[in-house]
C-alpha cells in the first residue's frame, strides 16, 4: 500500500470533477486501499479521491477511535435529505483552518462498496457531514466556498504563504 500525496488548497486540480467508476476492479482496490492508507496516516476521518489527484468517484470514511470501521462509497448519491445541522469543518486539504458549515442533518446514501456491491445507508450527525463533505470534494467544492469571500480569500493567501515557505515539497507517494 501506497500513501499519496493530498493536494492542498488552493490547488487548482482540488476543482476537477470526478468521473463514475465504471468496474470496481483491482486498479479501483488498490485506490481504496492506498487512500485508506494516506487518510489513517493523516491522520483524518474522510478522504475523497479528488484530494489525491484521482478524478474518479471513490470516498473512504472511517469514524472510529482504532482505525477498525473503513467504509468505502463508491459513486455515492444522496437519495434523501432532511433538516440541517451547523457543524465546525476541518479538511485535510486546508490545513489547520476550522469553520462553521451548515448541512442536512440526515441523509441517505446510495453506493457501491470495496466489492462494487450496491447498498444504501442512512446516515445522520457527523457521519452525514463527513459524507456530504467528501460527495462535494467529488464535484471539485470545498468547504471554504461556504464561507464568506473575505474568509476565502484570507484563507487562500495563508495557505500560499505556508507554501511558499516550506522548502520541502510535501511527501511524495511513499511506497510502505
Ligand atoms: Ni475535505
Amino acid at each position: 500500500m501506497a500513501v499519496l500525496e493530498i493536494l492542498v488548497y488552493p490547488d487548482p486540480r482540488l476543482r476537477n470533477i470526478a468521473a463514475p467508476v465504471v468496474h470496481v476492479d483491482d486498479d479501483i482496490k488498490t485506490l481504496v486501499d492506498d487512500m485508506a492508507q494516506t487518510m489513517y496516516q493523516a491522520p483524518g476521518i474522510g478522504l475523497a479521491a479528488t484530494q489525491v489527484n484521482v478524478a474518479k468517484r471513490v470516498i473512504v470514511i472511517d469514524m472510529s477511535k482504532d482505525q477498525s470501521e473503513l467504509q468505502v462509497f463508491i459513486n455515492p448519491r444522496i437519495i434523501e435529505r432532511d433538516g440541517s445541522q451547523e457543524t465546525e469543518e476541518g479538511c485535510l486539504s486546508v490545513p489547520d483552518v476550522f469553520a462553521p458549515v451548515q448541512r442536512a442533518e440526515s441523509i441517505v446514501v446510495r453506493a457501491l462498496n470495496r466489492d462494487g456491491e450496491q447498498f444504501e445507508l442512512h446516515a445522520d450527525g457527523l457521519l452525514s457531514v463527513c459524507i456530504q463533505h467528501e460527495i462535494d470534494h467529488l464535484d471539485g467544492k470545498v468547504f471554504v466556498d461556504y464561507l464568506s469571500r473575505l474568509k476565502q480569500e484570507r484563507i487562500r493567501k495563508r495557505l500560499q504563504k505556508h507554501a511558499k515557505r516550506a522548502v520541502h515539497p510535501a511527501p511524495e507517494a511513499v511506497t510502505l
